[in-house]
């Protein structure tokens, strides 16, 4: 399985401080953000990693994680132009995945959680999402789920919509998302939703329409740290890792 890490967007909710660097690199409990999300592919025992960003701030990741022999990983980098959606910066890792598997990770998202046992055992079919119970699930792509073995804490996804008005339940999609080698197929078909990006929640809904779309319901805490709000809680939630 090949790691992804993707650290898109212009961090408007975040300046000034995103005028200086990217928000992933912003600090949060003494570290840069995206050592946590960089921290689940290597619990996970990936350590082929691809990190997509803007032209902007790539210098300063490369500054920062280097070649990844001092994490014990192998960085490639590669640059999405123009900020065109998750989905769009997934597409660009299509030949560095080469049919394998795929763990595309957010670069703001924090998870208290250990993922690697569910990670380790995904078998490279379909689709996997983490949801986690929120407050405002109108802020995320929000998933409605089915039970499917009552002894397994695996379940079913049976609705996903993207920051629906009216959410059908209050369980958000995180930023961990665990694809089959033919997700890159699936980019190829999407069209750009009213915000012009390609969404990544579209690529998931593919998998669903087939029925192999399962989840994971995470109990700890997650973050997307995207806010100055959500940023303070990050600092809370990574003393507690
Ligand atoms: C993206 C996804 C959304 C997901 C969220 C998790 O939202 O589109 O489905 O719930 O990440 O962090 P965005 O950050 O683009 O608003």
């Amino acid at each position: 399985m090949k790691g992804i890490l993707i650290c898109g967007g212009s961090g408007t909710r975040l300046k000034p401080l995103t005028d200086t660097t990217h928000k992933s690199l912003l600090k949060v409990g003494g570290k840069p953000l995206i050592h946590y999300p960089l921290k689940v592919l290597l619990d996970a025992g990936i350590t082929d990693i691809m990190l997509i960003t803007g032209p902007t701030f790539a210098g300063d990741f490369m500054q920062f994680l280097g070649s990844g022999a001092k994490f014990g990983c192998d960085f490639t980098y590669r640059i999405q132009d123009e900020p065109k959606g998750i989905a769009h910066a997934l597409a660009l890792a299509e030949s560095f995945a080469d049919e394998e598997p795929v763990c595309a990770m957010l670069g703001d998202n924090i998870f208290a959680n250990n993922l690697s046992e569910d990670i380790k055992a995904f078998e490279g079919n379909g689709g996997h999402l983490f949801l986690k119970e929120v407050d405002d699930p109108e802020r995320f792509g929000v998933a409605e789920t089915a039970i499917r073995d009552p002894r397994s804490a695996i379940s079913e996804v049976i609705s996903l919509e993207e920051k629906p008005e009216t959410p059908k339940s209050n369980l958000a999609v995180t930023g961990c998302y665990l694809f089959a080698g033919d997700c890159f197929e699936i980019i190829k078909t999407l069209n750009p939703s009213d915000r012009g990006e390609l969404e990544i929640t579209d690529v998931s809904k593919a998998y669903l329409d087939r029925n192999e779309l399962t989840a994971t319901v995470i109990e700890k805490d997650w973050i997307d740290a995207g806010t100055f709000e959500a940023l303070e809680r990050a600092e809370e939630i990574v003393k507690n890792i």
